[in-house]
């Protein structure tokens, strides 16, 4: 495919004042560090496509503990992989958001199955998935 493609995206008028704000310091246009920010989505996620045999590693979700269900949610989720949720850790990061860091070891296609379901789960506002590959 060639030319551009035109988006419209609807966000938070603090996020876009603080990626704004960054993008002029380091000299981009808009539109170029929003395709830096999709190619780093990209690549953060490849390895849910991609892996295969077991892994281990964390899945971290930051979230507001104020906005009703994530908490619950993303509880009920982790007590569904039982078997590959090896540890949690809760971190009060302010008065607002929370940080969960969960060690996981198992299959592949579980471990990414329950990684889409925290790092999709309304209300998350940020995720980092690192795994390592490991012998079954
Ligand atoms: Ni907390």
């Amino acid at each position: 495919m060639t030319g551009v493609a035109r988006i419209s995206i609807s966000l938070p008028p603090e996020l876009l004042k603080e990626f704004d704000g960054l993008v002029r310091r380091l000299g981009f246009e808009r539109s170029q560090a929003v395709q830096r920010a999709m190619r780093n989505f990209i690549t953060d996620y490849r390895w849910l496509e991609k892996a295969e045999g077991d892994v281990a590693g964390a899945i971290v979700v930051v979230y507001s503990h104020e906005k009703h269900g994530v908490e619950e949610e993303l509880t009920d989720i982790q007590h569904h992989y039982l078997e590959y949720v090896k540890s949690a850790l809760h971190i009060h990061l302010d008065e607002e958001h929370c940080m969960l860091i969960i060690a996981v070891k198992g299959p592949a296609s579980e471990v990414r199955t329950l990684a889409e379901k925290l790092l999709s789960t309304e209300g998350v506002l940020q995720s980092r998935v690192t795994v390592i590959s490991v012998k079954s």
